[in-house]
């Protein structure tokens, strides 16, 4: 048993997630920002990796009240994650996911050590399960994501794609890690395309049983 599992991000017209330097972006429209908040709302956890933490240092929240925040899970094997991250400011219960090697401790934050060497997201995500997590939201950045998709673990996929071009081979996209080899591309359905502001939303249902 694991959580469901959404992927949500946002993109340019060129597909990269971030410039070159890596800094966030305004890509979503406000309408987009809306459509996430709702998302974020709908889901029991909001999931990061640590490169995402030390370039954006995103809060991963929706109201000031803890209790109506998704809890916040981040993927950090060597414990990163720096002390003054946003996302442990106590406005939401966190998670950081280290491996079993990392003996790292936060203040506000309780640790699942899961994997050697690099976080395990099985393990995690059955750990996950077990705390009553029934569905996990993935935000970013390129990496975690090229793992959760390479691991078959994602269920759906929505991408909003912004109207600007920032270029730049190394700049981020939604997946990078090592890819796919050619034949093994994953197929996906598109179940929804709609204009939001100056951009479009895509959702995707993503498995062995689609496309
Ligand atoms: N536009 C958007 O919607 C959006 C959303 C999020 C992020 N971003 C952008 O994305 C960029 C950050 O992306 P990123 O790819 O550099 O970092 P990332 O995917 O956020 O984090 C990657 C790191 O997570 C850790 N990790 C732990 N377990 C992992 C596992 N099983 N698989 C993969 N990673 C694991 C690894 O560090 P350790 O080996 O040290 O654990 C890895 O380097 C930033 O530029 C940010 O602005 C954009």
């Amino acid at each position: 048993m694991r959580p469901r599992v959404t992927v949500n991000c946002a993109m340019t017209a060129d597909g990269k997630l971030a410039g070159r330097r890596r800094r966030q972006i305004t890509i979503s429209s406000p309408d987009d920002l809306a459509r996430v908040k709702d998302l974020r709302r709908g889901h029991d956890a909001i999931l990061v990796g640590v490169g995402t933490v030390l370039s954006d240092d995103p809060h991963l929240t929706i109201n000031e009240t803890p209790e109506e925040n998704p809890t916040r899970v981040v993927l950090d094997s060597n414990g990163r994650t720096p002390d003054n991250a946003r996302v442990l400011d106590g406005r939401a219960m966190t998670i950081i996911a280290t491996s079993e090697d990392c003996k790292r401790e936060w203040r506000n934050a309780e640790v699942i050590r899961a994997g050697k060497g690099r976080v395990d997201i099985e393990i995690l995500l059955s750990r996950l399960t077990e705390m009553g997590i029934e569905s996990l939201l993935v935000e970013g950045g390129g990496e975690v994501l090229w793992s959760f998709f390479e691991g078959g673990f994602v269920d759906s996929y929505s991408v909003f794609v912004g109207s600007m071009i920032i270029g730049g081979r190394t700049a981020p996209t939604p997946v990078d890690g090592e890819g796919f080899d050619d034949h093994e591309a994953l197929s996906c359905k598109l179940v929804e395309c709609r204009q939001l502001g100056d951009g479009v939303l895509l959702v995707y249902e993503v498995g062995n049983d689609v496309g």
